[in-house]
């Protein structure tokens, strides 16, 4: 095969643009821009194009339509900006071409995902013998625990899921807080379970589950909590709900899919202390750990039931000699995602994760104090990197968001909490500067109503 040099160069230096111009750009498209990119509305052809000016239209027409949610002050939903690093390794990766699945097919993905699994459990300072599995989002992670949680409590009582499937097997229960990720709720549905068979536990103003409203637990029983809760970055209370697990043969699972890895930081690990207690575990790697999309990473403490739950067994998949990553997740063949986590952890060391957490929580305490000198009402107590506020006249709120984003210097969404409108706000990256929270202050103090 030829190598294009022609194309390297160009999305090299295209590359290379588009990172500096990060801190310059707008955050978000336009409305014009993004109907500019009805450039891409043409049939498709029947000859084709040079790889080169493939790229070049992708640069020219498509980078424009770029969120840039690589910088500094892109707060919406939980995002991490992704560490050069981590895509520098993304590109080894997809130069590769590897397929994360069978360790034949990629021995050197099969021995990082190692590496990478054993060095979270060790930041997080979790049980060193669970098993784990790279996903694409904690969604997909949720999922995979909680699959695996069901695999166990059918095999405690005799019950051959995989055989006799979900139609006669017998009840399982859910409890879970009515603060739960909404992603909880979809993957067990996409398990069978509906919503109205779900139990729902009241919570307290921050969003944290009321452990003296837990219904008895037994061993028919998935518990979740949450490390993290997307609004309030509040945490469940870990150990008083373990205790109550304790013994009953319940399941616990801990939806950490950003609060989780407040606990490589000596500052913030007390605030998900007991989480360790649990059975599994779900955790984005593009959030806080600041790797690209998609990925996040699937952990159980028993060492067999993910690859009782997962794994296609057939005669031409052979074993290779190292961990065979697809019997730990629902897909044979993916991206081999755990590189990225292998080289941001290896670039960081446990020091450089610390101090991402410690100065993106200490931005938000920052961030939240300002806007109160600005007169808006902060709704949450401001414990990690999530901010909750809101303005006098609430009916304001959207319009206010509105044209904040329109400004192009900053960018964060609307929500709903404990029946107020407001906004929210989440410090997540690792590029953000305190520079960046003084440009998006004052972009917010501009276009205040
Ligand atoms: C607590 C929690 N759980 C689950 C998710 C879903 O994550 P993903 O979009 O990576 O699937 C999020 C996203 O913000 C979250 O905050």
């Amino acid at each position: 095969m030829e190598f294009d040099q022609e194309l390297y160069d160009y999305v090299l230096n295209a590359a290379k643009s588009f990172e500096s111009s990060l801190d310059s750009r707008p955050v978000t498209p336009s409305d014009e821009v993004i109907k500019a990119l009805d450039y891409f509305d043409e049939p498709l052809s029947n000859g084709g194009i040079e790889a080169t000016q493939v790229i070049k239209m992708l640069h020219e027409v498509g980078e424009p339509g770029v969120v840039s949610s690589r910088g500094g002050r892109f707060y919406g939903f939980v995002t991490g900006g992704a560490l050069p690093v981590a895509v520098a390794a993304n590109w080894m990766a997809a130069s590769w071409d590897q397929n994360g699945g069978p360790s034949v097919m990629s021995p050197i993905s099969s021995k990082l995902e190692q590496v990478a699994g054993s060095w979270v459990l060790d930041a997080l300072d979790l049980p060193a013998s669970s098993t784990f599995g790279f996903v694409t989002g904690a969604t997909m992670a949720g999922f995979t625990a909680l699959s695996s949680a069901r695999t166990k409590i059918y095999q405690n009582c005799g019950y051959d899921l995989k055989a006799d499937g979900i139609r006669n097997a017998p009840k399982i229960r859910f409890v879970m807080s009515e603060e739960i990720h909404p992603t909880n709720i979809i993957a067990l549905q996409y398990m069978g379970f509906g919503k109205n068979e779900l139990e729902f536990v009241k919570c307290d103003e921050q969003g944290r589950i009321i452990p003296e409203e837990m219904p008895p637990l037994d061993d028919h029983t998935i518990v979740i909590l949450q490390a993290g809760n997307v609004n309030s970055g509040s945490f469940d209370h870990f150990n008083e709900v373990c205790d109550l697990a304790e013994g009953t043969g319940a399941w616990v699972h801990v939806d950490a899919a950003f609060g989780g890895w407040v606990r490589a930081s000596e500052n913030y690990k007390h605030l998900a202390n007991g989480m360790e207690r649990a059975d599994s575990w779900s955790l984005d790697c593009h959030k806080w750990l600041n790797v690209p999309h998609d990925s996040a990473i699937a952990i159980c403490r028993d060492s067999n039931v993910m690859q009782d739950t997962f794994g296609v067994r057939a005669s031409y998949l052979v074993p290779g000699s190292l961990r065979e990553g697809y019997h730990f997740t629902p897909e044979l063949s993916r991206r081999a995602r755990g590189m990225e986590i292998w080289a941001a952890l290896k670039y960081l060391g446990k020091d450089g994760l610390a101090e991402i957490i410690d100065r993106t929580c200490g931005f938000a305490k920052y961030c939240a104090k300002e806007l109160e000198n600005q007169g808006f009402e902060i709704l949450n107590d401001v414990v990690i990197n999530q901010i909750v506020a809101t303005m006098k006249d609430e009916d304001k709120v959207d319009d206010f968001i509105k044209s904040v984003q329109q400004d192009g210097k900053t960018w964060f969404g609307p929500t709903d909490w404990k029946g107020r409108k407001a906004f929210r706000i989440s410090i997540s990256s690792h590029a953000t500067t305190k520079e960046d929270i003084d440009i998006s202050l004052k972009s917010i103090q501009e276009n205040m109503p």
